[in-house]
């Protein structure tokens, strides 16, 4: 974690790693008597603020929850708007992304995703390897349950190969079966739309973080509600189970 004094958030602590459950896309279209796809566009934009405050803040790290695992259940013309918006997004932005030293990754299953868009996925994740400005990894396709459940079985088949006994796991070596490996845990984890809930989200990489829940809806979130939740974060006393 880094400490640095900020003038913009009052707060003498920034996380190094922030994630955040998008919510609120839907209801905030339903709200306008527009259609949901509407609030999904509008989502897209406030992914563009975040990734932009979280540049001015200095946050090493930002995991968003794109698309759950669970998403797969919604209307078919639902699913193929979001994917018509990560193909556009993932287009449009790789040189912004590039420019900003934002180095693209992916958790999640995306082998489900459609093939264009998983040949685009793996444009970004070369075309950004090398910059280290932020780190942003975006969950598609993405449940943490599955997730665990693989790391279980790499671990299984570890042990019927004979590479390692099951006393020799431990939760590093769990960790490091995750999806998630290579990145630290979240210090903070910001959901939006008043929900209080992980939805499936970053269930063991979430043991020790911080969780603030603010009632914006994810189409309105700005720079600001970030500074606003790094600022409350900031606030917070983290003893890890320790006095
Ligand atoms: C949850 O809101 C949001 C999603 C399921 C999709 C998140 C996607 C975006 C923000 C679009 C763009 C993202 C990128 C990375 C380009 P909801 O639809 O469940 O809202 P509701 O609970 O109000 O119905």
């Amino acid at each position: 974690m880094t400490v640095v004094p900020s003038a913009d958030t009052g707060a003498t602590i920034i996380p190094e790693h922030v994630a955040i459950i998008m919510d609120g896309n839907g209801r905030w279209a339903v709200k306008r008597s527009l259609k949901r796809l509407r609030g999904h566009e509008q989502g897209a934009e406030a992914v563009r603020e975040a990734l932009k405050g979280c540049n001015e803040l200095g946050i090493r790290y930002l995991t968003l929850f794109a698309f759950s695992s669970e998403n797969w259940s919604r209307p078919v013309e639902e699913i193929n708007h979001l994917m018509g918006l990560f193909r556009f997004f993932f287009k449009k932005e790789i040189k912004a992304l590039c420019d900003a030293g934002i180095r693209v990754n992916f958790i999640g299953n995306t082998s489900k995703l459609p093939e264009d868009i998983q040949e685009l996925i793996e444009e970004l994740k070369v075309r950004t390897k090398d910059n280290n400005k932020l780190v942003l990894t975006l969950a598609l396709s993405y449940g943490s349950q599955a997730e665990i459940v693989g790391a279980m079985q790499a671990l299984g088949e570890k042990i019927k190969a004979g590479e390692l006994s099951p006393g020799d796991i431990d939760e590093d070596m769990v960790a490091r079966h995750l999806e998630t490996t290579g990145l630290p845990e979240p210090d903070l984890l910001i959901r939006t739309s008043g929900e209080q809930r992980l939805s499936n989200f970053l269930l063991w990489q979430c043991a020790y973080t911080e969780f603030v829940f603010l009632d914006v809806l994810w189409p309105d979130f700005k720079k600001q509600d970030l500074i606003a939740a790094v600022g409350e974060y900031g606030s917070r006393s983290r003893r890890y189970g320790a006095l």
